[in-house]
């Protein structure tokens, strides 16, 4: 390694991998994942080559939103294990090399954290102020025109003290005031006394909620929108009962001018840096669901913001070859000097890869993630291929999606027990899984695939090793070039090393005229059978093929 290498710090060299807790591995048969099962399956990450490990909400929580519902910020939740449980995973995962990143859910506890027990109880309790409260509107109802992410009004009304309050998610989430320095105060403790035991960083959740319009103005309507909109969104056939229909206009119907994105929500990211910086080599990481010109914005006006403000755009937009090619130059041009980039392809909201463009796009849109400029965010089970799973309505958990069970909609799909081998439940738990396992666990899972030589898992490891090995893949420069049809192509380049990057991102075989007469070698294709291949000028792609090339010197 160079001297100036170096110089780039652990977050910015390696790959983040993200565990859903619950469904990882289960050690003590009660179906549902938890700690002493991650920190046994930690010699797998370390051989598959990840840098860090984020692992979803391990803390107490009455599991309304599956842990993003915290009733204890400094506590294990018992179905995960103790806190010696994670002094242990955490000095495992370090002797390996490892890093460990938590989620910190700052913009809302449980309704079951005393701190809202407290708040609730009077209108004259010193912790009132520590939530929003607001007076009913003058007709009884909600204080302003707020909606909840998760359907209908934004305000809860509490008969006890007769106001509402405001909860961005669920009811049984209200939103902390993150106004109020005691606010600040307690919820940033919270952060060094995980930092004291040595977690490496944190993911924090929707970051661009955490502060609200302090005059509690109405959103405005979006000029754009036009009513049974959704509807029209919908696939075809699918019936949807009167209500979700209603509270899914609503939503879009508003632009959540007042509520999210507010300049002062600044401040407080600045705020949570502070704390991290006390601290060696720390990272924040912020949800954040934003235009691009936004996003970049919670890098900080001096680079005091979060270190990275995740890049969701690779799972946000169209699956093709102008979309995504367009949005990687633009992400690259309004980066605030400095700044570092990172992509995600998946995660416990979203589909799952594999689901949203098909295994074999899937395994281009893995070369792509493992390529491009900056740090790349994996979640775990895509690396095996897995796929959304279809869950039977007896079996749905996800909450916004237990209102209307059998529709298919919700979470769940995507947050099935990882497939390690091909024994019952997948070698998943010995138990009855919180989850359902997929069908085809036995063609997809680590087992059978690591000894598949061109499985999934062989080529999410072989782009690990390489983006790892090679500089210009990790710290290197990024320049896109000319591109054909439904191909992308894009340079990374460290010193002398250069390496050209071409995704075929149809299912048609297409050709690429654009390279000249520089003599390349194929390094890796996503087919894995092209190793050592000679090519200049033209080169052939098979449908859903993805080549890296080494430029010859
Ligand atoms: C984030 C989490 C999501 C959760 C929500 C509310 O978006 O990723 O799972 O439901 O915040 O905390």
């Amino acid at each position: 390694m160079s001297s100036e290498e170096k110089r780039y710090l652990w977050w910015q060299k390696g790959i983040i991998y993200q565990i859903y807790p619950r469904s990882f591995m289960d050690s003590n048969g009660d179906g549902i994942g938890d700690l002493p099962g991650i920190t046994s399956k930690l010699s797998y990450l370390e051989w598959l080559g990840v840098d860090a490990i984020w692992i979803s909400p391990i803390y107490p929580s009455p599991m309304a939103d599956f842990g993003y519902d915290v009733a204890d910020y400094t506590d294990i939740h018992p179905i995960f294990g103790t806190l010696d449980d994670f002094d242990r995973l955490l000095e495992e995962a370090h002797s390996k090399g490892l890093k460990v990143i938590l989620d910190w859910v700052p913009n809302h506890t449980s309704d079951e954290h005393p701190w809202f027990i407290e708040s609730r109880s009077s209108r004259d309790n010193p912790k009132r102020d520590w939530y929003i409260w607001r007076d009913p509107a003058p007709d009884g109802g909600p204080p302003n025109n707020w909606q909840s992410v998760f359907g209908g009004s934004a305000w809860e009304y509490d008969e006890r003290t007769g106001q509402y309050y405001y909860h961005a998610f669920l009811a049984k989430q209200p939103d902390l005031n993150w106004r109020n320095p005691e606010v600040q105060e307690a919820m940033l403790n919270t952060l060094r006394f995980w930092f004291d035991r040595g977690v490496d960083g944190f993911r924090v959740d929707v970051m661009w909620h955490l502060i609200k319009d302090d005059q509690f103005r109405d959103n405005p309507i979006n000029p754009d929108y036009k009513p049974g909109a959704y509807l029209k969104n919908l696939p075809e056939g699918v019936q949807l009962p009167q209500e979700i229909i209603e509270m899914a206009e609503a939503q879009m119907k508003y632009l959540p001018v007042y509520n999210t994105d507010r300049p002062e929500v600044h401040d407080i990211v600045r705020k949570i840096r502070q704390v991290a910086d006390e601290y060696p080599e720390r990272v924040i990481i912020g949800e954040i669901y934003l235009p691009v010109e936004r996003l970049v914005k919670y890098y900080g006006e001096h680079g005091d913001g979060a270190h990275m403000p995740f890049n969701f755009q690779l799972i946000l937009l169209p699956w093709n070859a102008d979309e995504i090619f367009h949005a990687i130059d633009a992400y690259e041009k309004a980066l605030p000097e400095n700044a570092w980039p990172n992509w995600v392809l998946g995660n416990h909201d979203n589909h799952r890869i594999a689901s949203r463009v098909g295994r074999d796009q899937a395994r281009v849109a893995a070369m792509l993630l493992l390529t491009l400029r900056g740090t790349p965010t994996m979640y775990y089970g895509d690396e095996i291929g897995m796929k959304d799973v279809p869950i039977p309505p007896d079996m749905v958990q996800d909450p916004p999606a237990k209102r209307f069970p059998g529709l298919g909609l919700g979470r769940d799909p995507e947050r099935t027990p990882m497939q390690w081998d091909s024994g019952p439940n997948a070698g998943f738990t010995t138990g009855t899984p919180w989850l359902p396992i997929a069908d085809d666990y036995k063609e997809y899972n680590v087992e059978v695939e690591r000894n598949n030589p061109k499985s999934f898992l062989s080529l999410y490891r072989a782009l690990i090793g390489l983006r790892r090995s090679e500089p210009a893949l990790h710290v290197g420069s990024y320049k896109s070039l000319p591109r054909n049809g439904d191909l992308i192509a894009y340079e990374r380049a460290y010193g002398q090393q250069r390496f050209i990057v071409l995704l075929n991102l149809g299912n048609q075989q297409q050709t690429y005229t654009e390279l000249g007469d520089i003599p390349c070698q194929v390094v890796l294709s996503t087919h894995m059978d092209r190793h050592g291949e000679k090519v200049s000028r033209e080169v052939n792609l098979r449908a859903n093929e993805g080549v890296i090339l080494q430029v010859e010197q």
